[in-house]
C-alpha cells in the first residue's frame, strides 16, 4: 500500500469497478439528485441520495475522551524466551513469552493525550503507547505512555487531572493557569511535571520515543508464584525530543508530522523496532524502599531492579483504513492472558473499569467483533448474543446453536480447566477505608530526575515551567515554587528567580491538607533554599 500520489497510472475507464450503494445497486448518476424537472424540488423516495447523505451524517464516532489523536500500525513481537539470562518460565507461564524466537502478531497505537482528533502531534503532552498482542491464549494489551510515571496515583482523581489539562469549559483554550491550579494542589504530580516540561515532554515523533507500562502488574508462573512487574519499551532508533521552539516550527506547517513519519518509514521498509525490558520485584510491600512499588508516580531504581530483555517488537505494516483500524481500535488494561495478572495498584484497577466502559459507548457493545480488536490468535466461543451491530455468532465446532447458556447437557460450551496451580500471591486483609498510601515521598525522585538531566535539558525545563506557571495566580505560583524547592534547591531557586519569588517568600507555607510529609520532608520544608 502506498500514499495517494504514488498509486501509479489509473486503469482504463472500462477496467474501473462500478460504483454501487451498500445494497449492491449500481449508481447510474452520482452528480445529480432526483428532482421534479431539472430545477424542481427533490423527491423523498430518492434512496440513493438518502443512503449517501445519511451515512455521511454518521461518519464520525465519538472521539476518545483522551488520546483522541493517534495512529495505528501492525507488526510482530519476537520473544527471547528468557528474562535476561534466566528461563522466563521461572517467572511467568505466559505462552507468548516462553520460547526463543516465538513470534506473535500485534497492533500498536501511538497517540497524544489532550488534543482532539485533528490536533497537533507536536504538543507538549504525554504520548500514548498502546500495544495489542494477538496471542494464542487471547489478546494481551499493554496500554502505556512514553513517560515512565503519571500525574496521580489514585484513579478517582483522573477526571480532575484531565479536566485541568483539557481546554477551559468556557474559552475552550488550554490554560496553564488552570493546569497549575490543579497541579499545585497535587504534590504527587511533581515527578511527572519535571518530565513533561523537560524536552522529553515533546518527543520528536513516534519512532523515537520509549514506551512504559507505568502501572505495576504481576507475572504468575506455573506453580502460581507471583512477582511484581514493570514494562519498558526501548526504541532501537534512539530517543529524540523537541524543544518548544522546534515544535512550534513543525506545527506551523503540519499537525500530523509524527503519523506521517511512522507511515512513511513503514512504507519505505524501514521497520521501527523496540526492545521490551522487564523489571521484576518479589510480590510484597517492600518496606525497605522509600516508595510503594504500587505507586505509579515512582520509577523502580534500575540499579536495584535491573530491566532485562524479554523480546523485540517490529512494526512492518500500515493500516488499510484509518477509521476501521485506528478510530475503532480499543485497548484496555484488563486485557491480560494467563501468566500475566493485575497488581493492587489503585490506578490500574480504575483504568481497567474505564477502558471497556468507554469503548462500549464509543464503538458499541460489539466492539470486540471488529477485526482489529478481535482475538485473532485464539479461538473465541461465547454465549454473548445480540447488541447493536452484532454480525457474528461465536459458535464452537459442534456446539448446539440453540444452547447459548451454560451449564447445559445439550451440547453447549463448557468451562475451561483451571491452570494447574492457583495464584500464590500475598494474602490481603484490611478494613474498607479511604486513605493515602503511607509512603508518598512525592519529591525525592522528581529531584533526582532534575539532577540527572543535561544542562540544556535543565535550562529548557526551567524556561518552560516559568513560561507556564507565570500564567497562574500568585498563590499558585508560590505553591509551585515551594514544591520545586522541595524537589531540589536549584530547581526551586531557578523557577523562583524566573517568577520573582524567593525561598524566603515561600518557606512559611503550610503543607497541603492533601499531603502527609515525612520527618525528612518537614525538615526540608523548614529549611527551604
Ligand atoms: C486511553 C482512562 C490512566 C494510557 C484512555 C481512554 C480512557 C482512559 C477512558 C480512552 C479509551 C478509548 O476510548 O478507547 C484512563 C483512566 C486512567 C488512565 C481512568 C487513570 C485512572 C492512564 C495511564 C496511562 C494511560 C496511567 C499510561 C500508562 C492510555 C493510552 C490510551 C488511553 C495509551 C490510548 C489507547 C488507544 O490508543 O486507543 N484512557 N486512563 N492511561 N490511556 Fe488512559
Amino acid at each position: 500500500m502506498t500514499d495517494v500520489a504514488s498509486q501509479g497510472p489509473a486503469p482504463s475507464e472500462a477496467d474501473r469497478p462500478v460504483l454501487t450503494n451498500r445494497q449492491g445497486h449500481p449508481v447510474y448518476d452520482n452528480q445529480n439528485s432526483r428532482t421534479v424537472g431539472a430545477r424542481g424540488p427533490a423527491t423523498l423516495e430518492n434512496y440513493q441520495f438518502l443512503e449517501k447523505i445519511s451515512h455521511f451524517d454518521r461518519e464520525r464516532i465519538p472521539e476518545r475522551v483522551v488520546h483522541a489523536r493517534g495512529f495505528l500500525a501492525y507488526g510482530e513481537f519476537e520473544a527471547t524466551g528468557r528474562w535476561g539470562d534466566e528461563p522466563i518460565e521461572r517467572y511467568t507461564r505466559a505462552k507468548f513469552l516462553n520460547a526463543p524466537g516465538k513470534k506473535t502478531p500485534l497492533a500498536i497505537r501511538f497517540s497524544t493525550v489532550i488534543g482532539g482528533r485533528d490536533s497537533s502531534e507536536a504538543a507538549r503532552d504525554p504520548r500514548g503507547f498502546a500495544v495489542k498482542l494477538y496471542t494464542e491464549d487471547g489478546n494481551w494489551d499493554l496500554v502505556g505512555n512514553n513517560l515512565a510515571v503519571f500525574f496521580i496515583r489514585d484513579a478517582i482523581k483522573f477526571p480532575d487531572v484531565i479536566h485541568s489539562l483539557k481546554p477551559d469549559p468556557i474559552t475552550f483554550r488550554q490554560e496553564p493557569a488552570r493546569i497549575f491550579d490543579f497541579m499545585s494542589q497535587t504534590p504527587e504530580a511533581m515527578h511527572m511535571l519535571v518530565n513533561l516540561f523537560s524536552p522529553r515532554g515533546i518527543p520528536s515523533d513516534y519512532r523515537h520515543m520509549q514506551g512504559f507500562g507505568v502501572n505495576t502488574y504481576k507475572w504468575v508462573n506455573a506453580e502460581g508464584g507471583t512477582h511484581l512487574v514493570k514494562y519498558h519499551w526501548l526504541p532501537r532508533q534512539g530517543v529524540r525530543s523537541l524543544t518548544a521552539a522546534d515544535a512550534a516550527a513543525i506545527q506551523a506547517n503540519d499537525l500530523g508530522h509524527a503519523s506521517k513519519d511512522l507511515f512513511d518509514a513503514i512504507e519505505r521498509g524501514e521497520y521501527p523496532q523496540w526492545d521490551l525490558y522487564v523489571q521484576l520485584m518479589s510480590d510484597d510491600e517492600h518496606p525497605e524502599l522509600d516508595f510503594d512499588p504500587l505507586d505509579d508516580t515512582k520509577v523502580w531504581p534500575e540499579n536495584d531492579f535491573e530491566p532485562k530483555l524479554v523480546g523485540t517488537m517490529t512494526l512492518n505494516r500500515n493500516v488499510t483504513d484509518h477509521h476501521n483500524e485506528n478510530e475503532q481500535s480499543a485497548f484496555g488494561t484488563g486485557v491480560l492472558v494467563d501468566g500475566l495478572d493485575f497488581s493492587d495498584d489503585k490506578m490500574l484497577v480504575g483504568r481497567t473499569f474505564s477502558y471497556s466502559d468507554t469503548q462500549r459507548y464509543r464503538v458499541g457493545p460489539n466492539y470486540l467483533q471488529l477485526p482489529v480488536n478481535s482475538a485473532q490468535g485464539a479461538t473465541v466461543h461465547t454465549n454473548q448474543r445480540g447488541g447493536q451491530m452484532s454480525f457474528g455468532v461465536d459458535l464452537g465446532p459442534g456446539q448446539n446453536p440453540h444452547v447459548n447458556y451454560e451449564p447445559s447437557v445439550m451440547g453447549g460450551l463448557r468451562e475451561a480447566q483451571y491452570p494447574t496451580h492457583d495464584e500464590q500471591g500475598p494474602e490481603i486483609t484490611g478494613r474498607l477505608t479511604r486513605k493515602r498510601i503511607p509512603r508518598t515521598n512525592d519529591y525525592t525522585q522528581a529531584g533526582q530526575r532534575y539532577q540527572l538531566m543535561d544542562q540544556w535539558e535543565k535550562d529548557d525545563l526551567v524556561e518552560n515551567l516559568v513560561d507556564n506557571v507565570s500564567e497562574a495566580v500568585r498563590e499558585v505560583q508560590e505553591r509551585m515554587v515551594w514544591h520545586f524547592f522541595m524537589c531540589d534547591d536549584e530547581l526551586g531557586q531557578r523557577v523562583g528567580d524566573g517568577l520573582g519569588i524567593t525561598a524566603d517568600d515561600v518557606r512559611g507555607l503550610e503543607p497541603l491538607q492533601s499531603q502527609t510529609l515525612s520527618e525528612d520532608e518537614l525538615q526540608r520544608a523548614a529549611n527551604l533554599g
